[in-house]
């Protein structure tokens, strides 16, 4: 029998909640396919500054390294907003993707039929939508050499946006397997008009491309992107882009969805995974068991497909999902007029209700 050990990092916010209903899923799934799971919770962001007085714990490093797989909620919340760069929670959420080295975040973004009367675009618009946002997640904007200095009376502040030739094609090569995987286009989204890293970055598509002669490719200012992807989303395959442009654009595209909610990411690298919804903590509905768990629990797919090879599971719970959303489940950021809502618990269990794994 396999034994799995997985490290939960709840964090703050809504972060318990859903990391709450992704185990109770992994507990289904284990059960279905008659694995053994061993959990460790760990604590991390504003929690672990709470308990330990940083945001990363060596505990948590050192476990989240051994583990198979993370499953992380959010991290961050206004308690905590005054503190300096390296010391808020979010610097715990940069350390800990730095540290196990993901360097690749899949957002996959796709528009579930019972869903399109909830986002604001018109249903012909987004039906069909079905795209995947590669983001670079360990270099770029948020992770080179920041300072502030005296000057004038004033302060001079510096975020460098570093990238080197192998930093951007590891990341490149991946957004190509994915499309070509997906039978579809890549789209290099970058701001090449006014960024030097964008011009090399363009180089490094155009040289990896030949590798890929079987996969449409194109280039794509972000700002532009940042309008086609409202305009008509249809039009995107895979999207690879730069880690500030996947953060921003990925936030765009839950919209799409009906939901910020909804959104799964998987963050890969050598090492362990790391799994987690794309929403942040949400603290004007934390502790009142309003978050929609859906997000998390379709990262628990993701974990299934990529760190614990389980395809079967992933699919099983987008299938689940789909049902308990054709059936009206609606968390209160899904509802509309008249829609009654479920609340966190109720929908997590619904879906539980739902999987079929044989
Ligand atoms: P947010 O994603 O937390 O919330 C934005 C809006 O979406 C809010 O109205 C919120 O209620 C709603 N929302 C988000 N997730 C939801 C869910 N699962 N169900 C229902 N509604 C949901 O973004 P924010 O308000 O800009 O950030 C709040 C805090 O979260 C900040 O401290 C930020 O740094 C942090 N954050 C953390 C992560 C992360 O840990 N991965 C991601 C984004 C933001
Ligand atoms: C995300 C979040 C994080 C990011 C923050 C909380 C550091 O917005 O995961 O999308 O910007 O990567
Ligand atoms: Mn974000």
């Amino acid at each position: 029998e396999k034994v799995y050990r997985l490290v939960l990092l709840p964090g703050d916010g809504i972060g318990p909640e859903v990391v709450q209903a992704g185990r109770r899923l992994i507990e289904a799934v284990a059960g279905a396919l008659g694995h053994e799971v061993i959990f460790e919770e760990h604590a991390i962001g504003g929690a672990a500054i709470e308990a330990f007085g940083e945001p990363l714990p060596e505990g948590t490093l050192k476990a989240a390294r051994e583990a198979d797989a993370v499953l992380l909620g959010a991290v961050g919340g206004p308690k905590w907003d005054r503190l300096g760069g390296d010391r808020r929670p979010e610097a715990g959420l940069l350390g800990i993707r730095k540290a196990l080295g993901v360097y690749a975040n899949l957002r996959p973004v796709r528009a579930y039929t019972p869903l399109l009367g909830a986002s604001p675009l018109r249903r012909e618009k987004v039906e069909g939508v079905d795209l995947l946002i590669v983001r670079e997640l360990t270099g770029g904007l948020y992770f080179g050499p920041k300072r502030r200095e005296p000057i004038d009376g004033g302060t001079r502040v510096v975020d460098e946006l570093v990238y080197t030739t192998a930093e951007i094609e590891r990341i490149v090569r991946l957004g190509f397997d994915a499309a070509r995987k997906a039978g579809k286009a890549l789209t290099s989204v970058d701001k090449a008009n006014v960024l030097e890293s964008s011009r090399h970055w363009r180089e490094v598509v155009e040289r990896v491309a030949t590798d890929y002669p079987d996969v449409a490719f194109g280039h794509m200012l972000v700002d532009n992107c940042a309008m086609q992807l409202v305009r008509s989303p249809n039009q995107f395959g895979v999207i690879v882009t730069e880690n500030m442009f996947g953060d921003i654009l990925s936030d765009e595209a839950a919209v799409l969805t009906g939901s910020i909610g909804m959104l799964p990411s998987a963050s890969l690298g050598d090492g362990p995974g790391l799994y987690e919804p794309v929403h942040g903590s949400a603290p004007d509905i934390a502790g009142q068991g309003l978050a929609n768990p859906l997000g998390t629990m379709l990262s628990v797919g993701l974990m299934y497909r990529f760190s614990l090879n389980e395809p079967r599971a992933d699919q099983a719970i987008v299938r689940a999902v789909d049902r308990v959303l054709e059936e009206g489940y609606r968390t209160a950021d899904l509802a509309g007029p008249g829609d009654r809502i479920s609340r966190t618990e109720e929908i997590t269990e619904a879906v539980l209700e739902r999987l079929e794994l044989e």
